[in-house]
């Protein structure tokens, strides 16, 4: 655009700057962290009590369901393709993304497919009913007639996170200023780059499954159907050849925020960098081979369950090395404790705890017993809600001051993190224990016995929800009328080397953005 940058609405539609483009991933993210969220209050407040109060069964299924794709997908990854955006160019020196126009595309595919997807909720037949992992088949065979928008949703949603992957890597591997070696590289930089060919490696196996549930659907084949010839358990397969890495590709920049916060705030350089790198790399190389630790109750050889169980074993150890080195960059700095790194610290034993839930439902004698039940729900939650929720929480408040030169206030910061902690554990740890007790996920109704701790989990959830609204009210206040940073706010200590290269642009661009050429 020649004749300078669009004004208005024009200027969202049709940027083409890093910035511009991050910050319409995060605000993107944080709607549908909101929808996302409104499902599972609808969620907890059904399973408040026993019995059936305000919903369906049916209805309820589409909401587990949905709540699971949106968080997924529409929260968690553009949260972190947002981060990127916004961080990976000024990290390395770099003056945009390296292709930007693809990188516009990226993102405006996205409320596409999800306003395909939420519309499911108004037609007939009601959203996916099928849970997140969409097992054949009850995705195929008794899917609900909507299946077919939420086949094409999820390719957008692909389409938009490979083009986003290509685009990350391309940026880090041509755009480093010089004497950014690799391994001067931010952590956030690092765990980026490889998180984007894990996505690279599985987005199109989802596309496939996805495919090929279409073709079961609607072209006669029989890929998933014992009847034609095909195996359900085929799907299971597929499925978690995308979903274990994807649980991954959610984590691993989630680490390399924490990897910055944690040594700006200890004000000690980060220890064990070059630890950092390999395990984060082992960590991505280990998720594709563990699959079918998803996967213990099909009936597989004996010879297959010990494999599985002992690979995701391995797994503990890269990512105990990242923990052991997180608490050594702590150990005898001048810490304080401002909210960035409160999350990170409530990110470092949360993640932990969801770690060791994991060593244990990865124990396949065991598994059977914790198998589908709540202690799943409870597992997964800590490493996803801590894990990335948190991280993401406190790369806003860490890099909000960046973004637009004002100061978040801090005593309510700390208040929100403090009623999000408080309200995460009481809605999660819980669920622990009514797993243990028997409890399954995924059902409407539960047995009278387990009725006291849904009681505390659901209002644990109701607290954390409200959190969320207070962190956007924090956000917003920030954005209109914080205290304006005269410098870029720059947080006293050793972050690292990225802040005293170079930048090509300035830190501030909410007002004018560069013209583009
Ligand atoms: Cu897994």
């Amino acid at each position: 655009m020649a004749h300078g940058p669009a004004k208005g609405i024009g200027r969202w539609l049709f940027t083409t700057n890093h910035k511009d483009i991050g910050t319409l991933y995060l605000w993107f993210s944080f709607a549908m962290f909101l929808l996302g969220g409104s499902f599972a209050m609808i969620i907890r407040a059904e399973l408040f009590e026993p019995g059936m109060q305000i919903i369906r069964p049916e209805f309820f299924n589409q909401m587990t369901t949905m709540h699971g794709l949106v968080m997924v997908f529409g929260a968690i990854m553009p949260a972190f393709v947002g981060l990127a955006n916004w961080m990976i160019p000024m990290m390395i020196g770099a003056p945009d993304m390296a292709l930007p126009r693809m990188n516009n595309l990226s993102f405006w595919i996205l409320p596409f497919a999800f306003a395909l997807m939420a519309s499911t909720l108004f037609m007939e037949g009601g959203a996916p009913n099928f849970g997140w992992t969409f097992y054949a088949p009850l995705s195929t065979t008794y899917a609900p007639p909507t299946v077919n928008y939420f086949i094409f949703a999820v390719h957008i949603m692909g389409a938009s996170s490979i083009m986003g992957s290509i685009n990350i890597i391309a940026t880090v591997l041509n755009m480093r200023a010089p004497g950014m070696t690799l391994m001067k590289m931010p952590m956030f930089v690092w765990t980026w780059l490889i998180t984007a060919f894990l996505l690279i490696a599985v987005m199109p196996v989802l596309a496939g499954a996805v495919t090929m549930m279409l073709m079961d659907i609607n072209f006669g084949t029989s890929f998933f159907d014992a009847a034609g010839g095909g195996d359900p358990v085929l799907f299971q397969h597929v499925f978690w050849f995308f979903g274990h890495p994807e649980v991954y590709i959610i984590i691993l920049p989630a680490f390399g925020v924490i990897s910055h916060i944690i040594p700006t705030f200890s004000r000690k350089p980060l220890f064990g960098y070059s630890s950092m790198v390999y395990a984060t790399a082992s960590i991505a190389f280990l998720s594709f081979i563990v699959w079918a630790h998803h996967m213990f109750l099909v009936g597989m050889p004996i010879g297959g369950e010990l494999y599985f169980m002992y690979a995701t074993m391995l797994i503990a150890i890269p990512t105990a090395a990242k923990v052991f080195n997180w608490i050594s960059t702590m150990f005898r700095g001048s810490m304080t404790f401002e909210t960035p790194m409160l999350f990170a610290i409530a990110f470092v034993i949360l993640f932990t705890i969801g770690g060791f839930t994991g060593v244990m439902v990865a124990i396949a004698p065991a598994d059977v017993q914790y198998h589908d039940s709540y202690f799943v729900v409870a597992h997964f939650h800590y490493v996803m809600v801590a894990g990335a929720v948190f991280s993401g929480t406190a790369a806003v408040y860490y890099w909000l001051p960046k973004w637009c030169g004002r100061m978040y206030d801090e005593s309510m910061a700390k208040m929100q993190f403090w009623i999000s902690f408080v309200g995460f554990n009481v809605t999660f740890f819980p669920q622990h224990f009514l797993g243990l007790a028997g409890m399954p996920r995924r059902y409407a109704d539960y047995a009278l016995q387990f009725s006291d701790w849904n009681m505390v989990s659901s209002i644990g959830a109701f607290t954390y929800g409200a959190s969320q609204l207070l962190f956007l009210f924090i956000v917003i206040r920030t954005i209109r009328s914080g205290t304006p940073v005269s410098e870029p706010k720059v947080w006293e200590g050793a972050e690292g080397l990225e802040w005293t290269l170079p930048t090509p642009v300035p830190y501030h661009t909410f007002s004018t953005p560069p013209e583009v050429k």
